[in-house]
């Protein structure tokens, strides 16, 4: 782009194109976590970035920073080429590091000395960065004096100290209770609405729909594997905004429909799974209870996703898992921000424990290639045994050792609960379990597999 053509107003505070990183894994090949990310960030805006747990948010931050190097793609700020960190941005991260054997006024300088500024300067400023981020009064105590909302306050103090243009939060806000956190997002937002901060465009990555949503201009959903930008969401409220007003539910509705439809399920066509396959880390006891909980509300096994996320506690991204795992089994379906239980869904739950089992096992067997794969291996031992390393070193053909010991981990968890084959935690051997009269699976899983 013709950097001097662009009236200034115009050039994005940040802009990415077609941005790409990949990692090395420790079996040498590459994983590419990031692929044709574009994006942009304008002046006097507030930005939230939504997406599951790896799917390389942090990562685009760091990139973003100045702090990483992408593979590919251009990213600039404020139409200068980014390439390494950048005086204008700072960036809040979820737990800080700070030091302990520095004052709160000390570790509040730490970046303004690095930057060679007088001592009288850097003490004036620090004050002042204090005082605006609630602080004041504390400046002599050291971390450990400090519960984990101050010592989060101290990381604002931190980042704006410096006085960002832009500034990156990193799930800023999600080591904190919900209350501390309220109060310390609101206190943010004010500082901004006030421009009592020299800051001008925030992009907030968060695991949390409805932080997203209270902040955010526009909300970014990001996908997984690689990551890239999928949808947009527009949000057009009235700062502050009242979390249980009609059109803020409406647009939280709209996101976690979002969120929950996978990557996969767009575009109408879905992909068969394969071995491969990223179970969802949700053990099988939670999926039966969820379906549980929701079969004996009185909309009959219909939910409103936001309303379960509130009921069960459960962070936004334990829920996805939870919601995925019982969509791929073919338990429940979403649709328009609602969860419902599907026939079999209903089935199960009405089941008698041991049929309930067989219901599970069944689905299993039928929807998740892998669960079938290790039963099929199992089936055709002379000792129905084999050991896990033979799986996991199939899975990571597919997946990163750390994915692979995770996703094998699962499937043991879900096999065990259905008792299509046991685990012996000493020995690391797969079986069948011992009750069961080994009788041979039919071949592969029907047509009709999940949907
Ligand atoms: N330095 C690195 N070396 C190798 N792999 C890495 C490195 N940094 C990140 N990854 C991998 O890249 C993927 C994305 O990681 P990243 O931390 O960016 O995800 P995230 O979206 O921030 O996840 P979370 O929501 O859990 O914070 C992960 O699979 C991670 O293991
Ligand atoms: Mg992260």
């Amino acid at each position: 782009m013709p950097v001097e053509n662009v009236p200034l107003a115009e050039v994005p505070m940040l802009h990415l194109a077609g941005v790409r990183k990949g990692f090395r894994t420790p079996d040498g090949s590459e994983r590419t976590v990031l692929e044709g990310v574009d994006f942009r960030l304008a002046e006097g805006e507030i930005v939230s970035l939504l997406g599951r747990s790896g799917s390389g948010k942090s990562t685009l931050l760091r990139i973003m920073a100045g702090l990483v190097r992408p593979d590919g793609g251009e990213l600039f700020y404020r139409g200068a080429p980014i390439r390494g960190p950048v005086r204008g941005i700072s960036m809040v991260f979820q737990s800080f590091a700070l030091f302990p054997w520095l004052t709160v006024q000390g570790n509040v300088e730490l970046g303004l000395e690095a930057l060679g500024m007088r001592r009288a300067e850097r003490e004036q400023k620090a004050a002042a960065a204090i005082e605006m981020i609630g602080l004041d009064g504390f400046e002599g105590a050291y971390p450990k004096e400090l519960s984990g909302g101050m010592r989060q306050r101290v990381g604002f103090a931190r980042a704006l100290v410096m006085d960002p243009d832009v500034l990156l939060m990193d799930e800023a806000f999600s080591a904190l209770d919900v209350l501390t956190a309220e109060t310390l997002r609101s206190d943010l937002l004010e500082l901004w609405e006030e421009k009592r901060i020299a800051t001008r465009g925030i992009l907030v990555v968060s695991h949390n729909i409805e932080e997203a949503v209270v902040m955010a201009d526009r909300v970014l959903v990001f996908s997984s594997d690689p990551g890239r930008v999928r949808a947009e969401i527009p949000v057009g409220l009235e700062h502050p905004r009242d979390p249980d007003a009609p059109a803020f539910r409406q647009i939280v509705d709209e996101v976690y429909g979002l969120m929950t439809t996978s990557a996969r399920a767009v575009g109408g066509a879905v992909e068969p799974l394969g071995i491969g396959y990223r179970l969802p880390d949700t053990p099988s006891s939670r999926m039966v209870e969820l379906l549980e909980t929701v079969a004996d509300r009185p909309f009959e096994g219909r939910a409103d996703l936001p309303a379960l996320a509130e009921e069960t506690e459960l962070s936004d991204d334990a829920l996805f898992h939870l919601f995925e795992g019982l969509k791929v089994l073919g338990f429940a379906r979403i649709a328009a921000g609602d969860f419902f239980l599907t026939r079999a869904g209903f089935a199960l739950v009405e089941a008698e424990p041991a049929q309930r089992k067989r219901i599970f096992a069944e689905h299993l067997l039928r929807s998740i290639p892998l669960a079938a794969h290790i039963r099929r291996v199992l089936d055709e031992r002379r000792d129905h045994r084999a050991p896990e390393d033979r799986f996991l070193q199939e899975l990571q053909d597919y997946l990163t050792a750390d994915e692979s010991q995770r996703v094998l981990e699962t499937i043991i968890g879900w096999g065990r609960y259905a008792e299509i084959f046991d685990y012996d935690y000493n020995s690391g051997m797969l079986m069948i379990p011992e009750e069961e009269e080994p009788q041979p699976l039919a071949d592969g899983p029907p047509a009709e597999a999940h949907g």
